[in-house]
């Protein structure tokens, strides 16, 4: 009910402002605390780390680290924030955040804005030195500035200087909106990023290092995303985050929408990138524990993407068309898909297509 009517006068107003908004109400204490779930048979310990439930946050949504107890609160098992860059940035023109309600989708060409690292680890540290925490485990997410024509210097700064402040640290070379960033994706350019990263990351945190994930944009041929899973497999990556927004544009949806340049996420991405992960998963022989994300906005579109091979899901755009009981009924509906499979636990659904 509250829901409704503050998602009525959200939708009057632009979708980055009405986004805006939502973080300064978080911030003041004006959002819902929703009970997580604590169900045994959603729990898992990946990367030894603790995950409560399967169901986090994506990036993008908590881009400076300002609202990640709130998050927490409304029931997420993890929470992933970011995209950081190291200097601070503005990002592309306004408008740059587009909905279309009737296709639960979102446009976006952003191009990471974001407060830069220091306003970051400033962020991260007060969450971190709050007592109780919430249980939950906890991303940071990390990009390139815009400028940047050398991308391991800014990779491997942010894992310098905020290393040891996070559960795991996602490398983002999937955003469409900053020029270059996907070509990165390429085994030529991304065997020397992750070689330098890595290296990076052992230095920074010793005998404990922190889990590197990578996330991918859906748009890659078999080819290529063969390509790139052999670059993962020899670098021993610790997991991958499938899918980012599309630059594809379905035909149902109306031509002002999907005329507007930037990633498509929300309801028009589900399939695609449950495809994505069935494909990764079947070639990396389940291999990389792969988080799932894209279009998720029943129970029913995460159990979709567990048993085509996600260990883990993460949603942004339908929380802003569902609001934020969704968390509570994913993980409900979750426990009643496992039960009808006959699975005791979610880690024996996870890839169970591929059985
Ligand atoms: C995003 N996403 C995103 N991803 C990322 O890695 N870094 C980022 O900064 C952002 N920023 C961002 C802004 C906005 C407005 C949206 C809608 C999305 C992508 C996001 O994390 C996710 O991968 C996709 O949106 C697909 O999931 P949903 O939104 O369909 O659940």
């Amino acid at each position: 009910m509250l829901f409704s009517l503050a998602q009525k006068f959200l939708f009057q107003m632009d979708a980055e402002q009405a986004h805006m908004m939502t973080i300064k109400a978080m911030k003041s204490g004006l959002s819902p605390c929703i009970s997580a779930s604590h169900a045994k048979e959603l729990k898992q310990d990946l990367w030894g780390r603790n995950f409560p439930n399967p169901v986090g946050l994506a990036a993008g949504f908590d881009k400076n680290a300002e609202v990640i107890k709130p998050m927490f609160n409304l029931g997420f098992g993890f929470v992933e924030v970011g995209t950081v860059t190291p200097k601070p940035q503005i990002g592309n023109d306004k408008p740059r955040v587009f909905r279309d309600v009737k296709h639960k989708a979102v446009i976006n060409r952003m191009g990471f804005p974001n407060e830069g690292v220091t306003v970051f680890k400033q962020n991260l540290s007060n969450f971190l030195a709050q007592k109780p925490r919430p249980a939950g485990v906890l991303g940071v997410n990390i990009g390139m500035n815009k400028e940047q024509t050398e991308p391991e210097k800014d990779y491997t700064l942010l894992i310098r200087t905020i290393g040891s402040l996070a559960d795991y640290f996602t490398i983002n070379i999937s955003s469409p909106n900053t020029p270059g960033l996907r070509n990165l994706q390429d085994p030529e350019f991304l065997a020397p990023l992750l070689a330098a990263v890595i290296a990076e990351r052992d230095k920074v945190c010793g005998d404990y290092p922190i889990p590197l994930l990578l996330k991918l944009a859906p748009d890659l041929t078999d080819v290529q995303m063969a390509g790139i899973a052999g670059v993962l497999l020899n670098h021993k990556i610790d997991g991958v985050i499938l899918t980012n927004t599309t630059l594809f544009r379905p035909d149902d949806l109306p031509a002002e929408f999907r005329e507007q340049k930037g990633g498509l996420s929300g309801a028009p991405l589900n399939d695609i990138s449950t495809g994505v992960i069935r494909r990764f998963y079947a070639i990396t022989k389940g291999s990389i524990p792969i988080i799932g994300v894209g279009g998720i906005s029943s129970g029913h579109d995460a159990y979709a993407k567990i048993r085509a091979g996600a260990t883990l899901v993460q949603l942004y755009s339908a929380l802003i068309f569902e609001g934020p009981n969704l968390i509570r009924k994913i993980n409900r509906d979750l426990l009643k898909y496992l039960k009808a499979d006959g699975f005791a636990h979610i880690r024996e659904a996870v890839g169970a297509d591929h059985q």
